[in-house]
């Protein structure tokens, strides 16, 4: 389902491709990262092609909720418990310079943006250790944090920590303005284009459903990964969060500022123009039960403190988390200095996909500021090591649980599942998924064939997810996003 943002009508201009084409630098993903990046290589002179596989802004920019934020919840504590201050401080600083980046840029393009107060607040007293956390870590960092017990929003809260004047903005007016200012510099953008693969070559060559292009560089600003050279897919972890437009709040009860829970379940509140923004129940891709009881449970919470809250839009959207809380941004490996790679914005892609893009510039220009060395060299303490193995764990285990149930479920021939529905099975040996949306039945392979997880139903957005590595598809296979390359095989139904 479709965000409130990218409920328009008018699409965003784009080229045609063109085969065999030679550009400085290919840019695989029309996200925030990938224009942002193509934009700071054409200003240099760089000529650049932005490679899209859905359309400018449709997953992940598009499904966020706009908050601009330098207190980014319990961010960097999370940081600081996994590596060093150093690294914390280096953070904060990459993400001191987007943020101004991003605002001069807004400014400069026309953007709306608005400015609010940003606050991480707690709702338990394991909460409130966080906030406290958060508040030296950020001020050691050179946040201008203050301590609060004053939180402006209708249910109970036990303290807060604040950031004046951080920012809210609509993500597709800011990708709309990107691309134009890409093209009008004489980059080439292409929608329905889907990388199949990149050979590093001299020049390294990439390879397309629409054809082949051949560039001096190429950078992957997919989410995750599309190549599994650098296994980056085993030390992200992909996670969905909800979004949700109200109508039907009175204005003066809308919020004035940007909160986000550091307790769990996750909330992420703001208002835009005249709706109730809210988003969280942030989950394992492919591991929730129901992601539509999800979105029921963020609006029984939502009307619960806001009673005139009307649901207008729900939506999802997907962001990967590292190991570190750290994104991984710079050469990918065995990729002969030609490929780069960016991912891992743990839910907090506004400022970070603006510090990764400028990252992978500096990378290829030869002028690192300090932060970028930093957070280059970080050294991972062993706790986020024990993060990242309990992390493989959990991948090991929904591998064995999804061979173990589709194959302890057998499905007979005729059987079809009602509207709206998927399931797995099995047919003998071989696991099958099974849908029917809009009147159209599809039988599938159910085995996701990036590794070989078993997918499950998302019966939210109507698509097969696959609990290890976070590939999505549509019911008819196609790749969605994730780390797959290629769509699930069909069956005769
Ligand atoms: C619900 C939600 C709310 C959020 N709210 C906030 C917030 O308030 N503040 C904040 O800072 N962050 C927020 N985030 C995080 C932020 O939106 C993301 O971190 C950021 O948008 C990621 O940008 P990106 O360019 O890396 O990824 P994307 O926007 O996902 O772009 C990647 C692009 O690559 C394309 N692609 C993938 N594979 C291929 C391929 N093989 N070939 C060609 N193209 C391909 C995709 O189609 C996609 O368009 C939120 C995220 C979600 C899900
Ligand atoms: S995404 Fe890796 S096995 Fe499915």
């Amino acid at each position: 389902m479709t965000s409130l943002w990218l409920d328009v009508l008018r699409p965003i201009p784009t080229d045609d491709f063109e085969p065999l084409a030679s550009y400085d630098d290919v840019i695989v993903g029309a996200g925030l990262t990938g224009l942002v990046t193509a934009l700071l290589f054409a200003r240099r002179g760089h000529t650049v092609a932005v490679l899209e596989a859905g359309t400018v802004g449709g997953l992940a920019t598009g499904s966020s909720s706009g908050l601009v934020s330098l207190l980014q919840g319990a961010q960097l504590q999370k940081i600081r418990q996994r590596t060093y201050q150093g690294v914390v401080d280096a953070y904060a600083e990459g993400s001191r310079e987007a943020f101004s980046w991003l605002l001069d840029y807004t400014e400069g393009a026309g953007v709306d943006v608005e400015r609010r107060d940003a606050y991480s607040y707690a709702t338990t007293r394991r909460g409130l250790e966080r906030v406290d956390s958060e508040y030296f870590v950020g001020r050691r960092a050179g946040l201008d944090l203050v301590k609060t017990l004053k939180v402006d929003v209708p249910f109970n809260t036990l303290g807060a920590v604040r950031l004046r004047d951080q920012a809210q903005l609509d993500p597709r007016e800011l990708v709309a303005a990107l691309a134009a200012d890409v093209r009008a510099l004489g980059g080439i953008i292409v929608e329905n284009a889907h990388v199949t693969g990149v050979e590093a070559g001299d020049p390294a060559t990439t390879h397309t459903s629409q054809g082949d292009v051949r560039s001096e560089r190429v950078h992957l600003t997919t989410g995750a990964p599309i190549l599994d050279r650098g296994l980056y897919f085993a030390k992200t972890t992909p996670r969905r969060s909800l979004g949700m437009a109200f109508s039907g709040v009175d204005d003066d009860d809308l919020p004035g500022a940007l909160y986000r829970s550091v307790d769990a379940p996750s909330r992420s509140i703001r208002r835009h123009r005249g709706d109730l923004i809210v988003s969280g129940n942030t989950h394992g891709t492919g591991r929730a039960a129901s992601e539509t009881a999800l979105a029921q449970d963020l609006e029984d919470w939502t009307t619960a403190h806001w009673p005139a809250a009307r649901r207008r839009r729900a939506w999802s959207g997907q962001d990967y988390a590292t190991l570190h809380g750290v994104p991984f941004v710079g050469f990918l490996p065995r990729g002969r200095g030609r490929v780069f790679v960016a991912t891992g914005y743990d839910s907090w892609g506004m400022t970070n996909a603006v510090s990764a893009a400028r990252m992978l510039v500096a990378d290829v220009i030869g002028d690192d500021s300090p932060w970028m060395t930093t957070l280059h060299h970080r050294v991972t303490l062993p706790a986020a090591i024990g993060w990242g193995l309990g992390a493989n764990a959990a991948v090991a285990w929904h591998f064995a649980r999804g061979w173990t149930k589709a194959l302890a479920t057998p499905v007979s021939a005729g059987e079809l599942p009602g509207e709206g529905e998927g399931v797995v099975g099995s047919e003998g040996l071989s696991p099958v998924a099974r849908s029917t949306v809009a009147g159209e039945s599809c039988a599938l392979s159910a085995v996701c064939p990036h590794l070989g997880g078993i997918v499950s139903w998302n019966d939210q957005e109507s698509t097969w997810d696959c609990p290890l590595h976070g590939s999505r598809f549509t019911p008819r296979g196609e790749v969605i996003e994730g780390p797959a390359t290629r769509g699930m095989t069909p069956r005769p139904l």
